[in-house]
């Protein structure tokens, strides 16, 4: 069973590219079923495949209220980003209780594979778009931790650790 790794480990790896997925077999459409169950297990809308320590390139989303519309995207791109970005408060499963402003774009267009092998095109706006992107930034080797100033990073992380460890 796949376990969140603790977030010092996944800063080891801060910056390194996860590997491309050459073939969806078995295994990837197995760890990628138990991503969405961790995921769903969590209460997390979102998660890549390195926060469990898997360094391929998988993701699972899920932003319906209902939980009920579980999105698998291997390989996923950005293809386009509108110019204007949003700032709004973000958590992630790595990091539990952290809360950052991060600032997004406020659309996007991603291309994917699905489970099957098949090419996905789709556009996503509001927290679905900043879901994607947050998850394809841990891909990239990127936490969002990374994309706050590092003035607003030490000082809420050091609020975080505080309170995690009181
Ligand atoms: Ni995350």
């Amino acid at each position: 069973m796949l376990r969140l790794i603790e977030h010092e480990a996944l800063e080891r790896d801060f910056g390194e590219p996860c590997e491309i997925v050459s073939e969806i077999d078995q295994n990837i459409v197995q760890i990628a079923h138990e991503m969405a169950h961790l995921m769903y297990n969590s209460d997390g809308i979102g998660l890549a495949a390195p926060q469990v320590g898997v360094n391929k390139r998988i993701i699972v989303v899920d932003c319906t209220e209902e939980r009920n519309n579980t999105v698998y995207l291997i390989n996923p791109e950005i293809q386009w980003q509108s110019p204007r970005n949003i700032q709004s408060k973000e958590g992630c499963l790595s990091y539990p209780g952290l809360v950052l402003p991060v600032s997004r774009p406020e659309r996007i267009k991603v291309i994917a594979l699905d489970l099957n092998g098949k090419k996905i095109e789709f556009e996503a706006g509001g927290i679905y778009a900043r879901c994607i992107y947050h998850e394809i930034d841990h891909l990239n080797g990127v936490s969002f931790t990374r994309r706050v100033s590092r003035q607003v990073r030490r000082h809420l992380m050091r609020k975080w650790k505080q309170k995690r460890d009181a």
